[in-house]
C-alpha cells in the first residue's frame, strides 16, 4: 500500500425518504469500513458524502406528501444525516447539494465547460403539457404501452410487460399528474459529447482497470461496446441549479450532472471549515498523490465510471482509482422498495433494537451483496447475532474477562512458560493481520469480517481447550498464562473488529482499558496489554435476540404485504378498461355454439386442484358433469347450488384430473380478475336453448 492520501466518496443519497438497510449494505457500511481501516492505519483520509437534493425523486415525494420540495429535502436531509451518525458511518462531512457552496461550484463547473467548448447544443422536440406550460420527464409521462396495450405505462418503462420504452413510443401520452394530453415543443439543451470520450474511456477502463470488480468492469464494457452517445446535462425543470448561461432561462442542470460535483463542493466546504486538518481542497482532487475511491450501488455505475470521469477529465481533475459497487440487497425475498414501504428503515430499526447498531452492521457485511444480489432475512439476522456475535465473540470476551476478575482481581496476569499449543495459537493470531489487510485492500469486506470472526473462534476454542476454570483448582501459574494469552487475543479482536463494529470495539477497549494510541499497527501483537494492567468494568458485548422480537418484525412485513396487495389491486381497478372487441364474426359462427340453461345440483372442489370446481347439472337431458376453472373466485362453492347457469353443450368431452367434463360453463371476467358465473335473469327450464 504505497499511497498515503485517499479521498473516499459514498454516493449521495436522494433526500426523498429515510435510509434503509439496502443503502447501508450497498454503499455506506463498506465505505465506512474502508475509511475506518485506513484511518486506523494512520493514513490521510477524507470521507465525503451528503444529500442529493435535486432531481425528480424529491419533487415526486413532495407531491405525494403535499408539501414543498424544500420541506421534503429539509426533512429527509436531517433524518438521513442523523441515521448515518447513529450507525457510526464516519463521514468527515455530510453536506447537501442545496448548499450555497455547491450551487456556486456546480454552476461554475458548467460555465467553465461551456466556455471551453466542451458541450454541444441541440434543439429538439420534447413532450410538453400545454395546460401547465411544463416540459415533462420520462417518468412523468404515461400512456398506452405499444407492446402489451396496457394503459398507464411510463415514458421509460411498462410495468405490466416490462418493456423498456421511450416517451415517443407511448400511444396517447398524457401528463401523469394532471392527465392532460401532451404536445411537442422545441427546446434547447446542452449535451456532454460522450462519443468523443469513447476511445479514451475504452483505454482507461478496459485496458487499465481490469482489477475493478467484474460487475463494474462488465457494465462499463457493455456500455462501451454499445457505443457512447451525447447525453443531455440540462433539463426543463423548475427545481435544481439554474443553467448559468444566456438563453437558458427556466432550465436547470441535470441532477446527474450536479450530484457528483457535490463530492467536490463538499470537499471544498470541509477544507474551508478545517483548513489546518485538510489543507487546500485542490490537493484532494488534482494532486497525483491522492487516490480516489467511489463507493456506489450498481445502478450508479455508468454515472461514476463513464459520465463523471468524462467531466473530470475535461477539466483536468483526478480520476477514480476504483469504484467498488455492490449489487442489491433484497428483503425476505422481495426487492427493497421505498414506495412500497418494503424496507427496514434505519430510524425504525433503532426504535426496535436500541443500541444494536453493530448487530445490523455485522449482518449486513456478513451478507453483503458484493458479487450478486443477496437477501436479508430476519431469521438470518437472529441466527448471526445469537450464534456468532453472542456465542463466539461475546462468549469468548466474557469468559476471558470474568475469569480474570475472579482469579486475578481484574489485572492482566503474567505470562509464564508457554506450551506448544499456546505457541501454535499465537502463530495463528499473528498471521491474521496480513490476511485481513489483503482482503480489505481488495474491497472484500465480507471475507475480511469473516476472518475477524475466525480470530474470535480461535480465542473461544483456546479457552474451551485449556479450561482455565478447571486449571484454577490445581495450577494457578498455568491459569495465569492462559488468561494472559486470552486477554491479548481479546485486545487483537478489539482492533480487528474496529472497522466493522466500531461501537463494540469501543466498549471492549474500555473494558480492556486499551489506550487511544493502540491502532491497526498493533494487530497481531501478543504484548498489547501489559502485565498487571487493571481492566475496566465488565459487561456483555452482545445480547441474545429473542424469537418474539423477530416475530414482531415479520408481522410488520406481513401487514405491509397485505396493504401493498390491496393498493396494487385498487390501482389495477383504477386503470381497468373493457377488453377491445374481437374481430367481426357472423351469426353462422354463433349458431354453431349450442348454449343451454342448467340448474346446479352439486358443486364441489376437485381434489388436489386449487383451480377446478366440479358441477353436477340438471340439463333437462339426463344430467351431466362439467369442470370449470373458477375455484379461486368461489371459496365456498356451495353458494352455487340451486343457481342456474349457461353452458356450451356441444363441446367434445374432455378429461381433467381423471374426471370427464362435458361442456363449458359461461363466466364473466371482472375487472379484478374474478370469474363470475352467468345466470338467466329469471328461472328457465333446464335444457332451454340460448340464442
Ligand atoms: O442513486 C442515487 O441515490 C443518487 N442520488 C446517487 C448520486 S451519487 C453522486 F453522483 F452524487
Ligand atoms: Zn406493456
Amino acid at each position: 500500500m504505497a499511497f498515503n492520501r485517499t479521498l473516499i466518496t459514498a454516493a449521495l443519497p436522494y433526500a426523498n425518504g429515510p435510509v434503509h438497510i439496502g443503502h447501508l449494505a450497498g454503499v455506506y457500511i463498506p465505505a465506512d469500513i474502508y475509511a475506518r481501516y485506513l484511518r486506523l492505519k494512520g493514513k490521510e483520509v477524507m470521507f465525503v458524502c451528503g444529500s442529493d437534493e435535486h432531481g425528480v425523486p424529491v419533487t415526486i415525494r413532495a407531491r405525494k406528501e403535499g408539501i414543498t420540495t424544500q420541506q421534503v429535502v429539509d426533512r429527509y436531509h436531517e433524518l438521513i444525516k442523523r441515521s448515518f451518525a447513529e450507525f457510526g458511518v464516519s463521514f468527515d462531512i455530510y453536506s447537501r447539494t442545496t448548499s450555497p457552496t455547491h450551487h456556486q461550484f456546480a454552476a461554475d463547473y458548467f460555465r467553465k465547460m461551456y466556455e471551453d467548448g466542451q458541450f454541444v447544443e441541440e434543439t429538439s422536440e420534447q413532450f410538453y403539457d400545454p395546460e401547465t406550460g411544463h416540459f415533462l420527464t420520462d417518468r412523468n409521462i404515461r400512456g398506452e404501452c405499444p407492446r402489451c396495450h396496457s394503459l398507464g405505462a411510463y415514458g421509460d418503462q411498462c410495468e405490466k410487460c416490462g418493456a423498456t420504452l421511450s416517451p415517443d413510443e407511448l400511444i396517447n401520452p398524457y401528463n401523469a399528474e394532471t392527465g392532460n394530453p401532451l404536445a411537442k415543443k422545441a427546446t434547447k439543451h446542452w449535451y456532454l459529447p460522450l462519443d468523443q470520450y469513447q476511445a479514451w474511456l475504452e483505454d482507461w477502463i478496459l485496458n487499465n482497470h481490469k482489477e475493478w470488480r467484474p460487475n463494474v468492469y462488465g457494465q462499463c464494457k457493455s456500455w462501451l461496446d454499445g457505443g457512447l452517445k451525447p447525453r443531455a446535462v440540462t433539463r426543463d425543470l423548475d427545481w435544481g441549479i439554474p443553467v448559468p448561461v444566456e438563453g437558458a432561462e427556466g432550465k436547470v442542470l441535470y441532477v446527474w450532472f450536479d450530484a457528483p460535483i457535490g463530492y467536490i463542493s463538499n470537499t471544498i466546504e470541509l477544507c474551508r471549515q478545517q483548513p489546518e486538518k485538510y489543507g487546500d481542497w485542490q490537493k484532494w482532487w488534482k494532486d497525483k498523490d491522492t487516490r480516489m475511491i467511489h463507493f456506489i450501488g450498481k445502478d450508479n455505475i455508468v454515472f461514476h465510471c463513464i459520465v463523471f470521469p468524462a467531466m473530470l477529465k475535461a477539466q483536468g481533475y483526478n480520476l477514480p482509482d476504483n469504484v467498488p459497487s455492490n449489487e442489491f440487497l433484497n428483503l425476505e425475498g422481495d426487492k427493497i422498495s421505498t414506495s412500497r414501504n418494503w424496507a427496514v428503515w434505519l430510524n425504525e430499526y433503532l426504535d426496535d433494537f436500541p443500541g444494536k447498531q453493530d448487530v445490523l452492521r455485522y449482518v449486513l457485511t456478513a451478507n453483503a451483496p458484493e458479487t450478486k444480489d443477496n437477501d436479508f432475512t430476519w431469521a438470518d439476522f437472529q441466527a448471526r447475532n445469537n450464534n456468532e456475535l453472542v456465542a463466539i465473540y461475546g462468549n469468548f470476551i466474557n469468559r476471558a474477562l470474568v475469569l480474570t476478575g475472579k482469579y486475578f482481581e481484574g489485572r492482566v496476569p503474567a505470562c509464564g512458560e508457554m506450551t506448544d499449543y499456546d505457541k501454535e495459537v499465537i502463530a495463528q493470531i499473528t498471521s491474521y493481520k496480513s490476511q485481513i489487510e489483503s482482503l480489505l485492500d481488495a474491497f472484500r469486506f465480507r471475507d475480511a469480517q469473516k476472518e475477524a470472526m475466525n480470530l474470535a473462534r480461535i480465542g473461544n476454542k483456546y479457552l474451551a481447550d485449556t479450561e482455565p476454570w478447571k486449571l484454577a483448582k490445581t495450577d494457578m501459574n498455568r491459569t495465569s498464562t492462559v488468561l494472559h494469552i486470552a486477554l491479548q487475543i481479546a485486545a487483537n479482536l478489539a482492533i480487528a473488529f474496529e472497522p466493522f463494529l466500531p461501537f463494540s470495539s469501543e466498549k471492549l477497549k474500555n473494558m480492556l482499558q486499551l489506550g487511544a494510541t493502540i491502532g491497526w499497527n498493533e494487530l497481531g501483537r501478543m504484548d498489547i496489554l501489559p502485565e498487571g494492567q487493571q481492566l475496566g468494568e465488565v459487561s456483555l458485548l452482545f445480547e441474545k435476540i429473542e424469537d418474539s422480537a423477530i416475530k414482531h418484525q415479520l408481522d410488520r412485513l406481513e401487514r405491509i404485504k397485505t396493504e401493498n396487495e390491496a393498493a396494487a389491486k385498487a390501482e389495477a381497478l383504477k386503470n381497468w378498461r373493457p377488453e377491445p372487441v374481437k374481430e367481426p364474426t357472423t351469426i353462422d359462427d354463433f349458431d354453431k355454439m349450442d348454449i343451454r340453461v342448467a340448474t346446479v345440483l352439486e358443486c364441489t372442489n376437485v381434489k388436489k386442484s386449487d383451480r377446478l370446481l366440479q358441477f353436477k347439472l340438471d340439463d333437462g337431458m339426463g344430467g351431466r358433469t362439467i369442470l370449470s376453472g373458477i375455484a379461486q373466485s368461489y371459496p365456498d362453492p356451495s353458494v352455487l347450488i340451486g343457481k342456474q347457469v349457461l353452458f356450451i353443450a356441444n363441446f367434445p368431452p374432455r378429461k381433467m384430473m381423471g374426471i370427464e367434463s362435458q361442456g363449458m360453463i359461461l363466466s364473466a371476467v371482472d375487472a379484478d380478475g374474478r370469474l363470475i358465473v352467468v345466470t338467466p335473469s329469471s328461472p328457465a327450464h333446464p335444457g332451454a336453448a340460448v340464442g
